[in-house]
């Protein structure tokens, strides 16, 4: 994985974040075991909570193109005009993440630049996860 080139995908994502209301702007970039990498964004409505933060933004791109394994995301955040700032994705995005991702591998990669970032795994962030195998779901 060249989590360099991850980032910056995140990055020029970020470009595309739809954020008049909180002005805080998020780029996601995921890559799928296949090799693609998908880029998300924040985009936000009047009515609030039908926003969509980045990183389910990707997700929901990759999956509707019939991706189902994935290996990594990179995030970079921070508000509008200003600099990154290393951001954790939300609880939900987290959830998302659950479903799809292997628990102890999958590699969340919170950035500030391409040089400068923290990776931690889903298990990491979301200790004592409910996911698809509390269901006995194989997927
Ligand atoms: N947001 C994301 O897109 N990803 C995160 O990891 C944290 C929060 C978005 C949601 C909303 O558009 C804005 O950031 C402020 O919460």
């Amino acid at each position: 994985m060249n989590i360099s080139q991850l980032i910056e995908e995140a990055i020029q994502a970020r470009k595309h974040a739809y954020t008049p209301y909180s002005h805080f702007q998020v780029g996601a970039a995921l890559l799928a075991a296949s090799g693609k990498i998908y880029r998300g964004c924040n985009i936000e409505n009047a009515g609030y909570t039908p926003s969509n933060c980045a990183e389910r933004t990707a997700f929901f791109k990759a999956v509707s193109e019939g991706e189902r394994v994935f290996e990594a995301i990179a995030v970079v955040a921070g508000p509008e005009g200003g600099e990154l700032e290393e951001t954790a994705p939300c609880g939900v995005c987290r959830q998302v993440m659950m479903e799809f991702c292997d628990y102890e591998t999958f590699q969340i990669i919170m950035a500030v630049s391409p040089k400068d970032y923290q990776i931690l795994t889903l298990k990491e962030l979301l200790p004592m996860g409910f996911g698809p195998a509390n269901l006995n779901c194989a997927k």
